[in-house]
């Protein structure tokens, strides 16, 4: 089992870690891709890739989700144990729901647009392990929250969709990679996630990515039939 390591080095770049393993300060890893220092990627189409990358570092990937995916994240989104935590037991998502939140949503604009909305499979080694999502704010979000953000604020949301990896700092790093892409790449100024306060996993892993818990949101998500406190968390 890979344990990633942390914490790590930063240094922008505009290709793929698995493209310059040549020029990297350290050895490769056992897959024969360089673990450090971190690369982070522009959306690029690698040409050894068929995926779109967004980011990289070391094992972990993170790419644009595809059509493609749509069953592998109907299993994750209709899987019990993952979603007693991340959208409710009442919730399942098949392959038509999956279909019609992520990729047909015409409540949200697609990525590159004002909202810049991107789902995104994480991979360790190219094998798919989770799901995050990021998205621009927008101004009713500012009176949801209690207060003003700033302009760039973008809100993300995770979940690892194989339980036997939870505990192992995926999460972590996971978040940590997403938001090192945001605010490097993207110009984004404060990041935003609000957990459910009785989700300590998902608050721990948050506090170890950076951020910190800002404010209690009383009764602010519907989850399995009742009003859930929730914690607005905020990077930096
Ligand atoms: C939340 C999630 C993304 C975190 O990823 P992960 O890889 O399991 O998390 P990590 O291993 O990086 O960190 C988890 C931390 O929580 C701690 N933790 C686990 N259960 C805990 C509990 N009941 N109380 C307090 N801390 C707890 C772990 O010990 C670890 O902290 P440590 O490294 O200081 O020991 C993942 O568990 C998941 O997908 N859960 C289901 C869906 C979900 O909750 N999504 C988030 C919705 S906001």
């Amino acid at each position: 089992m890979i344990k990633p390591a942390l914490p790590y080095s930063l240094r922008a770049s505009t290709v793929h870690s698995h493209c310059v393993q040549e020029d990297s300060l350290s050895p490769p890893c056992a897959t024969g891709r360089p673990q450090f220092p971190l690369l982070i990627c522009g959306t690029a189409l690698c040409p050894t890739l068929t995926m779109t990358t967004i980011c990289s570092a070391g094992h972990l990937t993170i790419r644009a989700a595809e059509e493609t995916d749509i069953p592998l994240i109907a299993r994750w989104r209709s899987d019990p144990r993952v979603i007693e935590f991340y959208s409710g037991r009442d919730r399942p998502l098949g392959e038509a729901g999956v279909r019609r939140h992520y990729f047909d949503r015409s409540d949200v604009p697609p990525a590159g647009s004002v909202h810049e909305y991107q789902p995104c499979v994480a991979e360790v080694d190219e094998r798919p392990i989770g799901f995050v999502q990021f998205y621009r704010l927008r101004p009713a979000d500012s009176e949801e929250f209690g207060y003003r953000l700033p302009e760039r604020t973008f809100g993300l949301d995770l979940f690892i969709g194989d339980p036997s990896l939870w505990g192992q700092g995926f999460g972590t790093l996971l978040i940590i990679l997403t938001v090192k892409y945001l605010t490097t790449e993207k110009g984004v100024k404060r990041v935003v996630a609000d957990p459910r306060a009785d989700n300590p996993r998902s608050i721990r892993a948050l506090e170890k990515a950076g951020f910190r818990r800002v404010r209690k949101l009383p009764a602010h998500e519907k989850f399995e039939g009742a009003l859930q406190d929730c914690w607005l968390m905020e990077y930096p």
